[in-house]
């Protein structure tokens, strides 16, 4: 066990009174996610932040996701943060299931998450702004730094991220505090509705990315993206942002997990395949750009059906 995650438990202990059990949540592939219990039954959530996530750019600087933790428990969304420690919180355990993306992609779980993120995003703004397109050039400026390899016809593809952010440029919406990194894991659905955790890529910005990203990450079909945008909005308007959004999400998420490979590689996991997950996310991206419509999301129009 990392000293960093002893030196948290050893404070946890204090802040409880009374002895603890820790159990290591294996899930996420960056920070040391453990559920904490006491013998008379009182639960809690662990969160350890390593600070090699953020100083790779794979999440923002920890102050400030510990910052944007706080404001997002305030919506009742998040979950509450009863103590913060040097690099790490404890949260609320949230009682519920952990989704997975056919779950995300059922008709009332679409609304439900709707539901949430319009909740999240009338909240109090976030500590710090976030744009996909930075990220990319953070990414990729890392890649180039370090030698990664990038997925293979990468750089053939790339000049439709500057006709995306063209587009998107032409008619911006106000930035509200996003979570950016809405993958199934990342959402539990509870008897009071959906909860989101995991704060370490938040920052304001386009809502449409934040429903771009949803649909990328649970692989959500054309249909599927107006449903959301219908939920969200209440009009299916704005379905060609949240599609070019959908297309970053997959651009720029792709290079995440190079720079996690080259730069971070997870003792925990060790079978996991980064280099399989760029590729197939670089694929779709690629697929996206390449496919007729796309012209027709530049242009701002639903493409036929
Ligand atoms: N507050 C919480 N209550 C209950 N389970 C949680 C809570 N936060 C996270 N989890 C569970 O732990 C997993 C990993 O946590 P997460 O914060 O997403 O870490 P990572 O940064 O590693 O992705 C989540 O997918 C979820 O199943
Ligand atoms: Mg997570």
């Amino acid at each position: 066990m990392p000293d960093a995650v002893t030196d948290a438990l050893d404070l946890v202990t204090a802040w409880a009174g009374r002895p603890i059990i820790s159990t290591t949540i294996k899930g996420g592939l960056s920070h040391h996610i453990a559920r904490v219990e006491t013998d008379d039954g009182e639960r809690w959530l662990l969160r350890v932040l390593d600070p090699l996530i953020a100083e790779t750019g794979l999440g923002i600087p920890l102050d400030q996701e510990i910052s944007n933790t706080i404001r997002a428990a305030s919506t009742g969304v998040g979950a509450q943060v009863l103590h913060v420690m040097p690099n790490a919180v404890l949260l609320e355990y949230l009682d519920g299931v952990t989704l997975d993306a056919p779950a995300v992609r059922e008709p009332a779980t679409i609304e439900q998450i709707a539901a949430a993120c319009r909740r999240l995003h009338s909240g109090p703004a976030f500590v710090n702004d976030f744009s996909i397109f930075r990220k990319l050039a953070q990414l990729l400026a890392l890649c180039r730094t370090h030698d990664l390899t990038l997925p293979e016809g990468y750089l053939d593809v790339l000049p439709a991220a500057r006709d995306i952010e063209a587009a998107l440029d032409a008619h911006p919406l106000p930035a509200v505090p996003c979570h950016n990194d809405l993958l199934a894991e990342n959402l539990i659905a509870t008897p009071a509705g959906i909860r989101i955790v995991d704060y370490q890529l938040s920052g304001n910005n386009d809502p449409c990315f934040e429903l771009g990203d949803i649909a990328a990450e649970s692989d959500f079909d054309p249909d599927h993206v107006v449903r959301l945008t219908r939920a969200y909005f209440g009009s299916d308007d704005l379905v060609p942002r949240v599609r070019l959004n959908l297309i970053m999400s997959n651009l720029t998420w792709a290079l995440w997990f190079v720079v996690h490979q080259g730069l971070v590689r997870n003792e925990a996991l060790p079978d996991f395949d980064y280099s399989a997950e760029a590729a197939d996310k670089f694929a779709q991206a690629a697929r996206d750009i390449a496919d007729p419509s796309f012209g027709h999301l530049i242009d701002g129009r639903k493409p036929p059906t």
